[in-house]
């Protein structure tokens, strides 16, 4: 199957005007963030011809380096990490002149000085006062530091208007549990408005996440079946095969609800879940988000071991090769009880989800690197096709499938040729890069694009955050005060721990193996 390409391939909803001119500055630009995702994903707009026509980049750090040395090292990570290479030589050559670096402490005034200096020239040789993005790929304890340090330099302010010029973008973790994250956002918003405020989650900007609304409210044959008289209960998988890598510090503390469950599978979740909103704008759509959050039943201390299991990799072996256990990794402790596998029941108490189970589970280190959503329908009556066995009628399931291999499904059961009558299931498949010719833009892309626009649809606003985090909290707090008695109980390379398993057999259900 193909598809129309011009229809496909442009930032996030479409919602974002492009600016005359924009200056991004990037604090932490010594780090992998902006190595491995910023300045590629920049570089691939640049090369799609999908930045302002004035463009400058500014990377802020601590580190001392010139100019020339900062942008040859980009160069580099632009070789290695862009999804399209180091493509175009003389696009790359535009984008480097304009590539700028400033060092400078985060906490204190000196560098910002310099940073004024460099913004307020921009201004200068601009027709209309150009956007200013800051974009902190910093560690959480600094993000309210710089904004109030940007604030006392006279970067920043509160711009009440839509299209203010000023907006700051927040990477993840924002905040550590509902009262971090409540005093982040009055620290914030302190020096400026919630539209000026972009708290980014990366699987927002994935193609297929998008997708969803897309899916759900473009097409009339689902929204009639998306709901319990038809569902039996969603799965939402978003399993990792890497382990934690050389983050293990940062790890230990975070452990896997915080690191991906209060953003990124809370907002696949809502996607899935959430009632059409009014209009495809950033409110009306953080507003139906928002209000699926405060609809889900909450969850209390005690009721954390019926609805949540925890797990964390020990030894094993992936791809053929032996791999460490997660107390093994650079920067864990000997004995961590750090969570590195959990899967949740959540319910939904609204008239549309009413009784039906969401199941999300992640974790590293396991079997395979796969991100879905899979919607189980219910079973139909059986009763005409008795002479097969209960197990073979499957039930319709219909599969996004968010990475990798990105596309939806849609099983169904069809007869397989011959003289009996016997069902056997068959699948409706949609696949990413055949349907468009190419594999989607990068997440980083579409929301530094969307940014840059001042379109924040993609984009996490302060209710969710904490809305997310009073859900998670009881969980993470359960599993502090009460100790795990078989870590390690998964081993890498496989589907998680077994009482996994066993929990989704209580319910009479099984989880999938993508
Ligand atoms: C990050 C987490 O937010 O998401 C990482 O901090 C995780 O631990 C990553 O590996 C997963 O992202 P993706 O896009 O590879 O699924």
């Amino acid at each position: 199957m193909s598809v129309d390409p011009h229809v496909y391939g442009a930032g996030g909803l479409g919602q974002g005007k492009r600016p005359h001119g924009c200056v991004l500055t990037i604090f932490g630009a010594s780090g992998d963030l902006t190595r491995r995702k910023l300045i590629p994903a920049l570089y691939n707009l640049a090369l799609e011809r999908r930045l302002p026509e004035r463009f400058a980049v500014i990377g802020y750090a601590r580190s001392e380096m010139t100019h020339e040395v900062f942008r040859s090292k980009m160069r580099e990570a632009v070789s290695q990490f862009s999804r399209t290479g180091l493509k175009d030589e003389s696009v790359w050559n535009d984008f480097a002149a304009n590539l700028y670096f400033i060092p400078g402490s985060y906490d204190e005034s000196n560098g910002y000085r310099q940073l004024q200096d460099f913004v307020g020239g921009f201004d200068r040789g601009s027709r209309v006062p150009p956007i200013r993005v800051f974009y902190l790929a910093l560690p959480p304890d600094l993000y309210a530091p710089v904004i109030e340090q940007l604030a006392a330099i006279g970067l920043a302010a509160k711009e009440n208007a839509r299209d203010g010029r000023t907006r700051v973008v927040i990477e993840k973790p924002f905040g550590t549990d509902l009262e971090t994250a409540r005093e982040l956002n009055r620290r914030v918003h302190e020096v400026l408005d919630e539209n000026q405020v972009y708290r980014i989650d990366h699987y927002l900007g994935k193609e297929t996440v998008q997708n969803i609304m897309v899916f759900r409210f473009a097409n009339a044959v689902f929204e009639p079946i998306w709901n319990r008289r038809y569902v039996d209960h969603v799965q939402i998988t978003a399993a990792e095969s890497v382990g934690v890598e050389n983050r293990g510090g940062y790890y230990e503390d975070a452990g896997v609800v915080r690191d991906m469950f209060q953003n990124h599978l809370l907002q696949l979740f809502c996607l899935t879940a959430m009632e059409p909103p009014v209009a495809f704008s950033a409110d009306a759509v953080r507003d139906e988000k928002g209000k699926l959050l405060r609809s889900v039943r909450p969850i209390f201390v005690d009721d954390v071991a019926r609805i949540a299991v925890r797990g964390q990799y020990g030894p094993g072996k992936f791809a053929g090769n032996e791999v460490k256990g997660y107390r093994q990794e650079p920067g864990v402790a000997n004995g961590s009880n750090t969570e590195t596998y959990a899967a949740i029941k959540l319910f939904i108490d609204n008239w549309r989800w009413e009784g039906v189970p969401f199941y999300l589970r992640s974790g590293k280190r396991m079997a395979k690197r796969v991100s879905e959503i899979a919607i189980q329908f219910k079973r139909p009556p059986l009763l005409l096709f008795r002479s097969c066995a209960v197990d073979d009628v499957n039930p319709n399931v219909l599969v996004v499938r968010i990475q990798p291999d990105e596309g939806i499904s849609l099983t169904f059961e069809v007869k397989p040729p011959g003289p009996d009558i016997c069902v056997s299931p068959l699948s409706l498949d949609f696949n990413y890069e055949e349907g468009f010719g190419s594999a989607p833009p990068e997440a980083y892309e579409t929301l530094l694009e969307d940014c840059i626009e001042g379109d924040s649809t993609l984009f996490t606003r302060h209710d969710w955050v904490e809305s997310a985090w009073s859900l998670m909290d009881p969980i993470i707090q359960a599993w502090r005060r009460t100790a795990p008695k078989d870590f390690p109980n998964y081993e890498a390379g496989s589907w998680g721990p077994k009482e996994a398993d066993e929990f989704m057999q209580r319910d009479g259900r099984r989880w999938r193996r993508p």
